[in-house]
């Protein structure tokens, strides 16, 4: 399978994408974390992209029925959060959706909600 898409068979269109104050264009079934480095958006992914670290958690503004269902993985490392934050790195988009980094992006993230430096 294309690692750019996930299991869902939809055709690629034309997507886009705000990532806080930027305005970005993709293809529908497009990784978010790919999204984000190709169009040279400084966002965190310590982890390379691999789902351990939560760095690359954003917060989903608008358009969250756009984005691949959370994952299970996700559930685990967000916690509570799950779906409000997703991480950018196991999330695909298929439509218009607004997210931004959260507020607290440096340190460990906690699914109890905690962060800390
Ligand atoms: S880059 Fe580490 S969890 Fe996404």
């Amino acid at each position: 399978m294309n690692k750019d898409r996930d299991n869902r068979n939809q055709p690629y269109r034309s997507v886009v994408l705000r990532y806080g104050e930027r305005t970005l264009e993709t293809r529908s079934g497009r990784r978010l974390l790919d999204v984000l480095l190709e169009n040279h958006v400084d966002h965190r992914h310590v982890c390379g992209g691999n789902g351990f670290c939560t760095s690359c958690r954003v917060e989903v503004l608008q358009g969250k029925e756009h984005l691949s269902p959370v994952s299970a993985l996700e559930r685990e490392r967000l916690g509570r959060e799950a779906g409000r934050l997703r991480l950018a790195c196991q999330t695909h988009v298929h439509g218009p959706v607004h997210v931004r980094a959260p507020r607290a992006t440096f340190g460990r993230f906690s699914p109890d909600g905690d962060t800390s430096d």
